[in-house]
């Protein structure tokens, strides 16, 4: 017994995998194995013997079964040690650069805009896409049968049969957020309104849905000047240059009183587009003292308080900064144009650190 002991403990510990020890086990202890032969051969002992040998080959085996146990155990951990080894990674070290997304220059636009007007004291506001009739037209004194309805091109919802109530539209221009805004907050107001308006317009420089930004300031002493003054400096933030030429047009909005709108100076040359020179003009922007009605509407007592308010392309100032020629591919989600004029995901625009770069 002593033999056996000796041959099989040997032999477990020197297993180098699971196979060896499973091999080892049917022949030390399986149904055939040498010392469940030797139990057999209990049944031939006299008493006596047995007493002595039955116990003692019972240990052997247990003890035989404890080893195997063991070592494959240790087995096991050699292997987790082993894999662990091969899996190490240093989580301190600076990642890796991959390909990956870019930040759209609409979204890029919208991030940049947003800085500048902060520093100007504008908080950002929002309001539904899918806006009612009213906030939309009437309360930007468009009334019903006005053409500016018209000109807008609108999209209308659909309205279930027999409901005679205005169908709501999809805004057609940021607009609508004035009232929001007004009727949230009351005066005084300074607040920008970017997002996706909707026209059924498609050309090199219109899309059905596109980007405007509305900025609306309102207090007791608002002015064409102050105005004009924030829309200058805005353009010089934003293009990141001093001689950027504005041309004020004289205009008509049903919500503004006066109105302007405002063009760009920008050249088209071999289909590249170049602002602040040239002799072209890019209109960016709508914009006006708000019209009373339109304070009204609001829940602002037009007798103490005055305001004005722009509208501007969002998509038309991107395509102008960064010499984007055409509108429809911004949104054709082709991967080889987002690479090129996509942005790097983790440049947050600041005024202190930047603004496109
Ligand atoms: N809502 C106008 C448009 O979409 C722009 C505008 C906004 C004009 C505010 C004046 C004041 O064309």
């Amino acid at each position: 017994m002593d033999d056996l002991r000796q041959k099989y403990l040997t032999a477990i510990d020197g297993a180098s995998d699971e196979a060896a020890l499973e091999e080892l086990r049917v022949q030390a202890v399986g149904k055939k194995g040498e010392i469940s032969l030797k139990m057999r051969e209990l049944g031939k002992m006299t008493p006596e013997e047995r007493q002595v040998a039955g116990p003692a080959l019972n240990a052997l085996k247990d003890e035989i079964n404890s080893a195997l146990a063991a070592r494959k155990a240790a087995l096991g951990d050699a292997a987790l040690e082993e894999r662990l080894k091969g899996e190490w990674l240093d989580v301190t070290l600076p990642g890796r650069r991959r390909p990956m997304g870019t930040v759209h220059p609409v979204s890029q636009v919208t991030e940049e805009v947003t800085a500048i007007f902060a520093d100007m004291g504008f908080a950002v506001a929002e309001g539904p896409q899918i806006e009612s009739d009213w906030h939309n037209f009437d309360a930007l004194n468009i009334p019903d049968h006005h053409p500016a309805r018209g000109e807008m091109d609108t999209f209308y919802m659909h309205r279930a049969e027999g409901d005679n109530r205005p169908p709501h539209v999809l805004r057609t221009h940021t607009s609508p957020v004035q009232i929001r805004s007004m009727e949230r907050q009351g005066a005084p107001l300074r607040v920008i309104c970017p997002g996706r308006v909707y026209r059924a317009d498609y050309d090199q420089t219109h899309t059905p849905m596109f980007h405007q930004v509305e900025g609306l300031a309102v207090d007791t002493d608002i002015s064409m000047a102050n105005l004009k003054w924030v829309l200058e400096e805005f353009v010089k933030a934003f293009f990141e240059v001093d001689g950027v030429e504005l041309r004020f047009r004289a205009s008509h909005f049903p919500f503004t009183e006066p109105s302007a709108e405002v063009d760009i100076r920008c050249s088209w040359e071999g289909g590249q587009l170049k602002v602040g020179e040239g002799d072209d003009w890019l209109e960016i922007l709508g914009s006006g003292m708000v019209h009373p009605k339109v304070l009204a509407a609001g829940g602002i007592d037009p007798e103490v308080y005055q305001g004005f308010a722009f509208g501007m392309g969002i998509d038309r100032i991107a395509m102008l900064k960064y010499g984007i020629p055409d509108l429809r591919a911004f949104f054709d989600s082709d991967l080889r144009w987002l690479r090129h004029y996509g942005f790097a995901s983790l440049d947050q625009p600041t005024l202190h650190g930047g603004l496109s770069r």
